[in-house]
């Protein structure tokens, strides 16, 4: 890793359904990334098991979350690639920031708080704990930068929390980190429900377009989008949100501006103008979805990948983790 770059981590659980939102908002992003930071990009196992999880969906999904990274262009001899549960210092850290943690405020977070709804059968403590194990991993590296969405603001304040916490009880061992908030513009929404977000976990999944979605599945749900009752292919996201949406789509994956695109559309019906978006985000996913298939069927190689990830990012962890234990007075021999 480079001395003069700063640290940026990210992670994302396995099981996430991933849309073509989170392609445009987050995964395309990191190529580019890998230029300016040294990164550190993890598959967050760890934390999906605090919903229940399919043993063997878990396992193949973490694979193929790996080639996915890969196959976005991650460059595992630039970057840190790995899985979380590789690296028992996760476990450890968040053990040790377990009692710098208050009870009261992980049971005032807002995905506690919903997920509790959702699972209220399994509210089990690694629910509750979800945020600290988030703190454990950006902390253990030190990083400085982290790239968050909304949804994940308040887990990186508290994080933010929990160092300056540590710190001033002790003395300086954290760096205490920064968020990296995308750009607006690129917000990516529900095909049949424009008013909300792309979600992997949407009530209908015809609204969401899913990575692994194939050509047909593609074609077919631009198809069914929602618009409107004027047949005019035009950026209003007031009034047309469902067109407007279109449009952020054909930009983000053609690589065209939305006023180029409403000219190329000047006259034409929404008929052809959805099955133009559908082809366009078909045409895209397509090269992606058969990079992450030749990396699948090379397992050897994703799991040197692997191997090789969690052995340099062990190295940094238990630097950390290691000043950790012996400035709470942990005996060391
Ligand atoms: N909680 C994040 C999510 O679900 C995933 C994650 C785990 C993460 N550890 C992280 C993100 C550390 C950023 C930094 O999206």
């Amino acid at each position: 890793m480079e001395e003069t770059k700063k640290t940026l981590y990210s992670g994302i659980q396995p099981t996430n359904n991933l849309t073509i939102g989170n392609y445009i908002g987050t995964l395309q992003s990191w190529r580019n990334l890998q230029e300016n930071y040294n990164c550190i990009f993890a598959a967050a196992n760890m934390h999906a098991i605090t919903v229940r999880q399919n043993p063997a969906e878990l396992r193949q999904k973490t694979l193929a979350l790996i080639a996915l990274f890969l196959a976005c262009g991650v460059d595992p001899q630039k970057s840190i690639v790995y899985v979380q549960s590789h690296v028992p210092a996760h476990a450890e850290l968040c053990w040790a920031l377990n009692t710098f943690t208050y009870v009261g405020e992980m049971e005032r977070m807002t995905q506690f708080k919903d997920k509790s709804a959702r699972h209220a059968e399994n509210i089990n403590m690694g629910l509750m704990d979800y945020p600290v194990l988030m703190a454990a991993d950006i902390l253990l590296y030190q990083t400085e930068i982290v790239p968050v969405g909304l949804d994940q603001r308040q887990h990186l304040e508290i994080a933010r929390d929990i160092a300056q916490r540590f710190n001033n009880a002790y003395s300086p061992t954290f760096t205490v980190p920064q968020g990296l908030y995308p750009k607006v513009g690129a917000k990516i929404c529900d095909l049949l429900d424009p008013a909300k977000k792309m979600s992997k976990s949407a009530e209908n999944p015809n609204g969401s377009v899913f990575l692994s979605d194939d050509r047909d599945t593609v074609i077919r749900k631009l198809k069914r989008a929602v618009t409107d009752s004027e047949n005019s292919v035009r950026y209003d996201p007031e009034n047309k949100a469902g067109v407007s949406n279109l449009l952020t789509i054909y930009s983000a994956f053609g690589g065209k501006s939305i006023e180029e695109a409403e000219r190329e559309f000047d006259g034409k019906g929404y008929g052809d103008f959805k099955l133009a978006v559908g082809e366009v985000v078909a045409d895209r996913l397509a090269p992606l979805q058969a990079e992450q298939q030749r990396l699948l069927a090379d397992k050897d190689y994703l799991n040197s990948v692997m191997l090789d990830g969690a052995q340099r990012a062990e190295k940094i962890a238990r630097k950390t983790l290691s000043k950790v234990y012996k400035k709470i007075g942990f005996y060391q021999v």
